[in-house]
């Protein structure tokens, strides 16, 4: 069997359970998957890069069976990450209008740098259409309930960062 691996990129502060859905839809579409957990300077990050990537480690283990996951983290451009894990795939997942114009560039301007690799898109499913992590984050600090945006594992470091 031909092994393809897509890597799945993100900020992923916090891992969401819309992150989750596209996670698990494409295991069943590549061999593996690679959430690859960006250092990204130009972000301030409520988790830091080490704290981002356990909690991932934590849900795939805990709250999923999926075996053909790795959690790796990034530093530098995406397109040399992809090429350094030989991925044949760069997975984003899709709300609504407001991410289309940004993913738009960031997949042009990605397929500008390197031709050897397609960015492929999972519509984010209906209950998950309005999930973000930005929000995640506003309404858990400002005491609002996040249980049906986040995993549990996700909800407990939330409130340990909280305390
Ligand atoms: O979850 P996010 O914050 O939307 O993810 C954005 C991410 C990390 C995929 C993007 O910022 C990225 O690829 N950063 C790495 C640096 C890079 O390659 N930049 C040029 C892409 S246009």
């Amino acid at each position: 069997m031909i092994k393809k691996i897509a890597v799945y990129p993100g900020t992923f502060d916090p891992f969401t359970y819309g992150h989750l859905d596209v996670v698990r839809r494409a295991s069943k579409m590549f061999s593996m998957i690679i959430i690859s957990v960006a250092e990204n300077a130009n972000k301030t990050s409520l988790f830091n890069i080490k704290e981002r990537k356990e909690i991932i480690e934590e849900v795939i283990i805990n709250e999923t069976k999926l075996d053909n996951i790795q959690i790796k983290g990034f530093n530098g451009l995406l397109v040399d990450h992809v090429k350094d894990e030989g991925a044949v795939a760069v997975l984003r997942g899709l709300r609504a209008l407001s991410d289309f114009e940004y993913e738009f560039q960031m997949a042009g301007i990605n397929a500008r740098l390197s031709s050897e690799f397609e960015t492929i898109f999972l519509m984010a499913s209906e209950n998950q259409q309005f999930v973000a992590s930005r929000f995640v984050k506003e309404i858990h600090s400002l005491g609002g309930d996040v249980s049906s945006f986040v995993p549990g594992t996700v909800l407990r470091h939330l409130e340990s960062k909280r305390k």
